[in-house]
């Protein structure tokens, strides 16, 4: 395809209060938000696309969905309504464990709030599918409508469909969206710059286009007489941000807060500015940082978010573009390209601004991550297996699959160490729906191939001795991911070990959930792909 670069406008997705305000002051409210199939233009020259998209109705519908607002502290209540069509628009895989096997009234569907520190039912398990009018429903569903109680820390959430099976194509398909939760109190006084002008979300993923404008994903897998379809990693060259491919623009020149999601399936981006402009990280996929961290480069892996601050007005040129160099598979795939290493571009206005917005030297003191407070220690391996030609099958972690029981059950309100043993060549985000997470340190492993063989057959790191392997270089955790987080890239080779947190962060909240009731969480490598076909694993709190 040779669509030409920065000719559509940078969209701001449709802005939906989670809040009203009666007498001054925010309350509650309800939102009913449908999936729907719907055409979507992703460029001037592109025809129309159809997608699956969130929207209040299918006229409003969009890709990514609408961006979300809430307050801290005021709940918000959403039914999510599936309007999908019997015929899913991209293929899918009867071979992986599939909801889609399982329904005969349409395409099933959930919703999971991504970074939501809340009660189990409402946490979109990917059991907890159903389909159009709630006519089937998975093991796990309970209920129609989702509560979200906002009762964490301010950040950044996100919204995306889970069903069983079928994440990686319909997150494909445009079931993305935005959530942010405000924290006024805590916020204002920072200063940061705010307002939609000035306070953006980038929504940011990769896409392939057939000519007639459909969404291409191949249809024979890599191994098909095993998987007919499935694929281990989707890439497209096609760079979309908020719904349109490699937009611009305008900005002033002055101070941006850009809220930088990776929605890809498997595409990593490290960002950089063509011109030498810096990211000043302010925080993370969940909490701010303690202080600000100027960079020049941001590694963002797939669910990753990165809060920044850009200030035009130290821009030497009048236009600059976010760039991208990370290779895919990330980190020892292929490098970037012409068409894939550009994401958008910046238009800077030629005079200089009053600008009172700033960014302040320190920015939210969450307790710091006590490691002798831990309660339990876990080994958790990552395994890829492939047939004798390398081609990979499947993944999984700890040699188990989503069906096995629950191994995973941790008490409500301890911390856990975790280390994260990965036996692939690849870097996986690992995603821990509820707990918050801070990355200690990422260890070399030494004499791999041994140390594999071993965990291969016995699938267990302390039978296999993982401490005398567990020596070789210290990767150190860069400045800005030093925060809590609620996924991080797990090195290839590489134990890390991370301190999880099943409990608050900020202080003044009551837990809400009822811990003993069914059904639990997930955690899971966040590329899709993976995920798919098998990186999931259950998770229960136990009181
Ligand atoms: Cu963003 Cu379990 O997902
Ligand atoms: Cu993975």
């Amino acid at each position: 395809s040779k669509l030409p670069m920065f000719v559509d406008e940078l969209p701001d997705m449709p802005r939906l209060s989670g809040f009203e305000v009666v007498n001054g002051v925010p309350v509650s409210k309800s939102l009913k938000i449908g999936m729907f199939r719907k055409k979507w233009k992703f460029h001037r020259d592109l025809p129309p696309t159809p997608v699956f998209a969130y929207g209040t109705s299918a006229k409003a519908a969009t890709v990514p969905g609408p961006t979300i607002e809430a307050i801290h502290g005021v709940p918000v209540n959403v039914t999510w309504q599936n309007h999908l069509p019997r015929k899913h628009i991209l293929p899918w895989d009867p071979t992986i464990p599939t909801a889609m096997t399982m329904v005969k009234t349409g395409i099933p569907a959930v919703v999971h709030l991504h970074g939501a520190i809340d009660e189990p039912e409402s946490d979109g398990n990917a059991y907890a599918w159903f389909t159009p009018k709630f006519k089937e429903r998975g093991s796990t569903w309970t209920k129609k409508t989702y509560h979200y109680s906002n009762a964490q820390h301010p950040g950044n959430l996100w919204y995306h469909d889970h069903a069983m099976g079928l994440t990686r194509v319909n997150l494909l398909a445009g079931l993305i969206g935005s959530y942010i939760i405000r924290h006024p109190a805590v916020e204002e006084p920072f200063r940061l710059p705010h307002g939609n002008q000035y306070d953006r979300p980038l929504v940011v993923f990769d896409r392939a286009f057939r000519r007639d404008g459909s969404l291409y994903m191949n249809s024979t897998g890599n191994n098909p007489s095993i998987h007919p379809q499935w694929q281990p990693e989707y890439f497209g060259d096609a760079i979309i941000v908020n719904g349109k491919a490699w937009p611009r623009m305008v900005v002033r020149r002055r101070k941006y807060r850009f809220r930088i999601l990776n929605a890809s399936n498997a595409r990593f981006f490290r960002f950089y500015f063509t011109n030498g402009l810096k990211f000043i990280h302010v925080g993370s996929d969940s909490t701010y940082n303690q202080h600000p961290v100027t960079v020049n480069k941001l590694l963002v892996a797939p669910s990753e978010i990165a809060d920044v601050v850009v200030d035009f007005s130290g821009s030497k040129s009048n236009s600059v573009v976010l760039a991208n160099d990370a290779e895919y598979p990330y980190p020892s795939g292929d490098p970037v390209n012409k068409i894939n290493s550009r994401v958008m571009k910046f238009l800077i206005t030629r005079k200089k601004e009053l600008d009172t917005s700033r960014v302040p030297a320190k920015l939210v003191h969450y307790p710091s991550p006590d490691a002798s407070s831990a309660s339990q220690t876990r080994f958790i391996t990552m395994y890829e297996y492939t047939t004798k030609s390398d081609e990979p099958t499947h993944l999984n972690l700890n040699g188990k699959s989503p069906d096995d029981p629950v191994t995973e059950q941790p008490k409500v309100g301890t911390s856990e160490i975790w280390y994260v043993i990965n036996l692939t060549d690849d870097n996986h985000p690992l995603h821990i729906h509820l707990g918050l997470f801070s990355v200690l340190d990422q260890t070399e492993l030494i004499k791999l191939d041994e140390f594999k063989e071993c965990m291969m057959k016995l699938k267990d790191a302390t039978k296999c001795h993982v401490d005398k392997y567990a020596r070789g270089r210290n990767t150190a955790v860069v400045a800005h991911e030093k925060g809590w987080k609620n996924v991080y890239k797990m090195l290839p080779g590489y134990v890390t070990k991370i301190l999880v947190r099943f409990s608050y962060v900020h202080t003044n909240a009551s837990y809400p959930f009822d811990a003993t009731s069914e059904p639990g969480y997930v955690y899971h490598c966040h590329i899709l792909d993976h995920e798919d076909n098998v990186m999931m694993r259950p998770l229960k709190l136990v009181n």
